[in-house]
């Protein structure tokens, strides 16, 4: 259950000005991880904003999500030159690891896969980028040894 009591602090922080609903669902998801329906309607009744223009919203950019998702963010580039260098390869393996397709989360939530654009690092292709941090010249084997390492420092943390 979402701390709504959060959303009334992030909306009353901006009732003051002309501040875009773009920063207020950037803020909301911040704090609540995800873009809920229960959490876009609390932001429509606290801001008076028609909750299908904030669905809108909420949909249209891809830096929010309405799905909840993993601790951990894996996203595979499959632009050409990480294509031409395996990347093809590299994702097949992690889905078969994670055992989800792109676009999912495993079900003990602690890894969403996504397909990425290219991250500008070609020249050591194919790349895979977790969280923030960035993995190049990578073979099935290696991404599949971050992703368990990852793992690792995760039920070691619990
Ligand atoms: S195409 Fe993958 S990093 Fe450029």
């Amino acid at each position: 259950m979402p701390d709504m009591k959060k959303i009334d602090e992030i909306v009353a922080q901006y009732s003051e000005t002309q501040t875009p609903l773009i920063y207020i669902l950037k803020d909301v998801q911040k704090e609540m991880g995800h873009l809920s329906e229960q959490v876009l309607t609390e932001v429509a009744r606290k801001t008076a904003i028609p909750l299908s223009q904030i669905y809108g919203v909420a949909t249209f950019y891809s830096l929010f999500t309405i799905k909840e998702k993993g601790k951990h963010i894996v996203r595979c580039c499959n632009n050409a030159p990480c294509y031409v260098n395996g990347s093809k390869e590299v994702l097949e393996k992690v889905k078969d690891y994670l055992g989800v397709e792109t676009g999912e989360t495993t079900l003990d939530k602690t890894f969403t896969l996504e397909f990425t654009s290219c991250l500008g690092l070609c020249a050591v292709a194919p790349v895979m980028m977790v969280d923030d941090q960035v993995y190049g010249n990578l073979t099935p084997e290696k991404a599949v040894a971050i992703l368990k390492d990852y793992k690792m420092k995760g039920s070691a943390n619990a």
